[in-house]
């Protein structure tokens, strides 16, 4: 099939990669010409595991091509996927201004024949009729009988680090619209993810597909990132009674984890959850039932748990420190999660903010985060270029993302190079026996 993503992100390039791989026809448009020439030479302009392979192969295969024209994608897709960020406005709202502008951008440049237009973007409830009223717009002026449409939600689940293998094995599909023939074309467009063609399981029945309407859809998307929220700012509840009773809460989750009805994923406590999705999902969440006059007293605990969680760290710091002015501590690890490079709504920048105010100097180390990859303003840490230069003199230690490599630290080494011994691991990722028995003051979350 002839398939068009607009926006080439974490998810836009993704999809389209994944979707080339399986043998459609794709062009992936961005209106970032720097993007658009490094994906012209093979190169992915995100760091995800798998992409590169999937990509090179894509263009040897003349699969898939990249432009910074949407009227040359438009023109080409039977099924056009509009995967543009959807960024909080200050007061936690969607910002829809990418989608409105892709979406007239399209009926501008419609001209003939029957397209698909897909809300791939984490869009609020609604938001699939709003864009068809926007394609019309843009339609406006032209002779349109030649022209038609319909506008499905297909809302995405994969996790950074993992999305390639999320992509090529969901656990379901969802699908939201009210046409016979836009639906037709989804399911023949996943039939080779359905049918788990490329998974790494193949003997596993067919994905699922939960065909719905187009707010379920919408709502699907938000209802799983906020239960997923919820279910940590839980655990992260758990663990700071844990602290204060003397158990475990490792222990407490491996055991309450067993009952299937709760399930063993996302019940890792530690420093709380940050990323571009959960806390601007969770509050366009939180939002949306406000304008329809509901307070959502769950979700807005389970931010402000979250909040709290992130301070948490500070307070154990001073716990152990007393005075953090004049300190020195080191982050290990400033992505909000391990295997990707992005730093949206890390928990290190709460951390980096909060230390600084209080006087103590920030230093970090991240496999994947350098001082010019740090957003414009953040001058208020010193990112390190290796492990020795982060630990030399170094009063604590964070062990802020759960980084694979950070288990392989010569530890020893390191305590001979801090000033205080002092270790805090903020994902309860670490061996606290081991580390004591180097020497270290070893703090965990909840343990
Ligand atoms: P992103 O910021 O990484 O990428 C968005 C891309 O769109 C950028 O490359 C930008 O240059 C491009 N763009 C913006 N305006 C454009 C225009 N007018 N024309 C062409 N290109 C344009 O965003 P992302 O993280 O990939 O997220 C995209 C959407 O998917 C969001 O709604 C997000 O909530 C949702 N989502 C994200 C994830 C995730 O893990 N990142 C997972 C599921 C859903
Ligand atoms: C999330 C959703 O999982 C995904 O379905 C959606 O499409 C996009 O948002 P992502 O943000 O990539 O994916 O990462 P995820 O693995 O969900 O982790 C989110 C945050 O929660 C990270 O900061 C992670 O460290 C934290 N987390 C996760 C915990 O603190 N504890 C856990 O048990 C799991």
């Amino acid at each position: 099939m002839r398939v068009c993503v607009i926006g080439t992100g974490y998810v836009g390039l993704v999809t389209g990669a994944c979707l080339a791989y399986i043998g459609h026809d794709v062009i992936c448009v961005d209106n970032n010409e720097e993007k658009v020439k490094l994906m012209k030479s093979g190169q992915s302009p995100i760091h995800e595991p798998g992409l590169p392979e999937i990509l090179t192969e894509s263009i040897r295969q003349g699969k898939i091509e990249f432009t910074t024209d949407i009227a040359t994608g438009v023109k080409h897709g039977e099924v056009l996927f509009i995967a543009v960020g959807t960024p909080s406005l200050a007061d936690g709202r969607s910002d829809m201004r990418y989608v409105e502008a892709v979406a007239r951008s399209i009926g501008e440049s419609l001209t003939d024949g029957y397209r698909v237009i897909v809300n791939k973007s984490t869009v609020p409830i609604g938001s699939g009729d709003w864009v068809r009223m926007i394609v019309l717009d843009g339609m406006a002026g032209q002779s349109n009988d030649q022209i038609e449409f319909d506008v499905v939600s297909n809302p995405e689940f994969l996790r950074e680090g993992v999305a390639v293998y999320d992509t090529f094995n969901p656990d379901r599909i969802v699908v939201g619209s009210d046409s016979d023939r836009a639906l037709q074309l989804m399911q023949e467009l996943y039939t080779p993810i359905i049918d788990r063609s490329f998974a790494e399981n193949k003997t596993l029945a067919p994905v699922p597909v939960v065909v719905t309407d187009l707010n379920s859809a919408e709502m699907i998307k938000y209802a799983a990132n906020a239960f997923l929220a919820t279910k940590i700012s839980f655990v992260n509840e758990i663990a700071n009674i844990c602290d204060r009773v003397g158990a475990d809460v490792k222990e407490v989750a491996r055991g309450i984890g067993l009952d299937s009805r709760i399930g063993s994923k996302f019940l890792q406590a530690g420093i709380g959850w940050g990323g571009s999705c959960f806390g601007k999902d969770v509050s366009a969440l939180i939002y949306t039932a406000a304008d329809y006059g509901y307070s959502t007293e769950i979700l807005k605990a389970c931010v402000r748990v979250n909040e709290l969680q992130r301070i948490l760290v500070v307070e154990k710091l001073q716990q152990a420190l007393k005075i953090l002015k004049g300190k020195t501590i080191g982050l290990l690890g400033m992505t909000f999660k391990p295997d990707t490079d992005d730093m949206r709504d890390a928990p290190a920048l709460t951390l980096i903010d909060q230390l600084s105010r209080l006087g103590a100097r920030v230093k970090a180390y991240d496999p994947l985060v350098s001082q010019s990859g740090l957003r414009q303003g953040f001058s208020n840490v010193i990112v390190e270029t290796d492990l020795e230069r982060l630990a030399d003199g170094c009063d604590a230690v964070v062990l802020v993302t759960d980084w694979q490599e950070f288990l392989a630290i010569d530890y020893a080494k390191m305590l001979r190079l801090m000033h205080h011994p002092v270790i805090i691991d903020a994902r309860n990722f670490l061996d606290g026996k081991a580390l004591k028995a180097l020497g270290y003051q070893y703090i965990g979350i909840g343990r």
